[in-house]
């Protein structure tokens, strides 16, 4: 059976859908994409879809609301003609929304997994922020954890090197990568204000002093978090400072931020539209290892 990939509606979905298709020698298809006067938007699938197994990735990038319409427009296209509907969405919008946190609002995430799985029987995200959301959807999926592929990629040689998460919440991410590198980790004591947004962290247990430190998370929004850490590193006499992160949006400027507070290197996959100063490492060829179990 023809596994078809089709590239979802930006550029950064052109880019994985490219290197995807390529690393399972699958058929590449672009859909014809339009937006209509009144701002709504139309897609066509100029390939045949008929009893393949089909692949739409679609990141989830700003305008997001519009990238997750395209993605259920071309589930929609897809639905009654393919033997198998699958959605890999590199950067999943609104995973950070995944619980009530005030009074009156929704479970975002589950509003739109929910709607992903009326349209497609398989799903694969690159590190959502938590992974107990795609419970939400009600098919199966896999949530691809990044970092020991960035770190083959990145080559460490350092010996005195150690990996903070930013918080407890994410200590796991530190544990894969630190045992990948055969070295310390620890975490940050961090608490955000639910409705000011104002991060506090507390000092870690870690001696970071000499150390080069690598701090991992999931995404880089303002880049508070990640600014914060490096100033309490620094001050505290740490040598080098990187950062390994899955979704770099860096907003308002925060590229310039972390660069100028000591940060030396920022390593994001290509889940985002790409900024100037930022090392990319493609996601194409983990994402093609992970669906092959499901495609054989
Ligand atoms: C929080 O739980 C996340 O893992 C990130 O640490 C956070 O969203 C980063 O946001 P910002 O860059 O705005 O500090």
């Amino acid at each position: 059976m023809k596994n078809i990939v089709i590239s979802g509606t930006n550029s950064v979905s052109e880019e994985i859908a490219k290197s995807l298709a390529n690393s399972l020698s699958a058929e590449l298809c672009k859909p014809i994409y339009k937006v209509f006067p009144d701002g709504e938007s139309y897609v066509r699938l100029p390939c045949n879809v008929n009893d393949s197994k089909v692949i739409v990735v679609q990141s989830l990038i700003n305008p997001q609301d519009k990238s997750i319409i395209e993605a259920i427009l071309l589930g929609d296209a897809i639905k009654e003609k393919a033997v198998d509907q699958i959605l890999v969405t590199p950067y999943l919008a609104y995973s950070r929304q995944d619980k009530i946190f005030l009074e009156g609002e929704p479970i975002s995430i589950r509003a739109i997994l929910k709607m992903f799985s009326e349209y497609y029987n398989f799903l694969a995200t690159i590190e959502i922020h938590k992974e107990d959301s795609l419970k939400f959807f009600n098919k199966n999926s896999i949530n691809i954890r990044p970092y020991t592929y960035m770190a083959e990629k990145i080559n460490f040689d350092n010996k005195n090197i150690a990996v903070l998460s930013p918080d407890i919440g994410a200590i796991e991410r530190a544990k894969i990568l630190s045992s990948y590198l055969n070295c310390e980790y620890d975490y940050f004591i961090k608490t955000r204000d639910r409705i000011t947004g104002e991060v506090t962290m507390q000092p870690k247990q870690l001696d970071v002093k000499g150390k080069d430190i690598i701090i991992v998370d999931d995404i880089i929004s303002t880049g508070g978090t990640i600014l914060k850490a490096t100033q309490i590193l620094k001050n505290q006499g740490a040598r080098n400072i990187y950062v390994i992160v899955s979704h770099a949006l860096l907003l308002e400027n925060a590229e310039e931020k972390l660069f100028s507070s000591g940060v030396n290197k920022i390593y994001a996959t290509n889940t985002l539209p790409k900024k100037n100063k930022v090392d990319y490492i493609d996601v194409g060829p983990l994402i093609a290892k992970n669906l092959s179990a499901y495609l054989n």
